[in-house]
């Protein structure tokens, strides 16, 4: 459980921030960047090692047998086996590269649900999911006649666990966020990966903001599988993962089909490669899962108890300031314990359109994402069509949040006079 802790007992942003070459462009009116739960900076570490594979030794991997097409190969590993064990799988087998947290997903229902389900079967989501971890399984329930059913959101934004056993009863598979992208909220997946479980079901784990910003063992979260993203975590675009129990996905037909993923191919039929690589058709995302590789050793050197502390730090200033300047003109969804929630705030301010919100902090050189956030039922559950949303990461800090602050007051003096 993360603790108060003052934002800069944590890590030292301003060394932090010269990690990152985005900062060193925009100096007047400095970057104030809190859009990280859309896509986080790169540091100059993953660039390099982006530039430096394309630059010396690219070459498609699994397949030319010159040194350079190993080394490819081995860098392309290597970056595998360093994911691995930043989330505690047992093997490399278990990491599959996908090009993001929505392809693992869908992967998992197409694959693992269309082997394993069937009409009436009942699988359980949350009200506050991402439309990544909806619409894969509303499809598939339009093609399987499947029961879906829901855990909802209390008042406060956290997950509300009463219907728990009811929605449970008879269920094949649960799939939940461990962070909202809009409310922070950090659902307790252990307790209902364990109720899961104990009623028979798999439990997949939605953990596309969750990884970046906590440290993260699988077993320990409960999961079966557990789907996250590159570009969140200080990565590049085009990179995601799907991991999976190594029984679950043996069992499993392959997702799509292509070269790099048989074994053997005949006119009348094909052989499936081993793990992970079954799951990989085509040429994969190289220089993108080495770039992911060089992240992860960011996020290690920097080290994810002080990233998590650190968040929670500045997620604490920024209520108490918010608070402080605007009381109840400013209303922040999702719980209000920051020990209990990710460092995401989505807010309304004065009855404000969040667009206007966002346009006007962006002259001030803020940046926050405003919309539903791909979370439409959610929106709904909250009564609001949208949101206003500034997310925190390594390269925040106090500064960013009172350039929020200030930059909010140019807002009301626009819209509300
Ligand atoms: N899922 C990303 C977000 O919440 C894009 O902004």
């Amino acid at each position: 459980m993360a603790t108060l802790t003052s934002v800069h007992d944590t890590l030292d942003v301003a060394r932090v921030r010269r990690d990152f070459p985005v900062y060193d462009q925009h100096r007047d009116p400095p970057l104030v960047f809190l859009d990280s739960a859309a896509s986080s900076h790169k540091p100059r570490a993953v660039l390099d090692a982006m530039a430096d594979y394309y630059e010396t030794t690219h070459a498609n991997v699994h397949r030319g047998v010159y040194a350079m097409a190993e080394e490819a190969t081995a860098r392309f590993e290597a970056a595998r086996t360093r994911v691995a064990r930043f989330i505690g799988a047992t093997s490399t087998a278990e990491v599959v590269f996908s090009k993001n947290a929505t392809e693992s997903l869908n992967l998992v229902a197409q694959s693992w649900g269309r082997a394993n389900l069937g009409p009436g079967d009942v699988v359980v989501l949350t009200e506050m999911e991402h439309h990544a971890n909806l619409v894969p399984w509303l499809a598939l329930a339009e093609q399987l006649g499947l029961q879906l059913r829901y855990l909802r959101v209390t008042d406060e934004g956290l997950l509300d666990l009463e219907g728990l056993d009811a929605a449970l009863d008879g269920a094949r598979l649960v799939s939940l966020t461990a962070m909202s992208n809009v409310l922070g909220t950090l659902p307790p997946v252990r307790a209902v990966a364990d109720a899961a479980h104990a009623a028979g079901a798999v439990v997949v784990v939605d953990a596309s903001q969750y990884v970046p910003h906590l440290g993260t063992d699988v077993d320990a979260l409960g999961a079966d599988f557990l789907a996250f993203t590159g570009h969140k975590m200080l990565g590049p675009t085009g990179i995601g993962v799907l991991w999976g129990r190594e029984e679950l996905l043996d069992a499993m037909p392959p997702f799509l089909g292509g070269g790099e993923m048989i074994r053997d191919v005949r006119l009348d039929g094909f052989t499936c490669n081993d793990l992970p690589w079954k799951f990989e058709a085509g040429t994969p995302p190289i220089a993108e899962a080495i770039g992911l590789g060089a992240a992860v050793g960011e996020l290690e050197r920097y080290g994810m108890a002080a990233v998590r502390a650190h968040e929670v730090a500045l997620t604490s200033y920024a209520l108490d300031t918010l608070r402080r300047r605007y009381g109840d003109d400013l209303v922040v969804h999702g719980p209000t314990d920051p020990c209990a929630r990710g460092g995401v705030l989505s807010f309304g301010f004065r009855g404000i359109h969040p667009h206007d919100i966002s346009q006007v902090l962006d002259q001030a050189g803020v940046c926050v994402r405003a919309g539903h956030h791909c979370a439409k039922p959610l929106m709904r559950r909250l009564g609001v069509p949208a949101t206003a949303r500034a997310s925190f990461y390594v390269y925040n800090d106090e500064s960013d949040v009172d350039a929020l602050a200030d930059a909010l007051d140019a807002c009301s003096d626009l819209f509300c006079f």
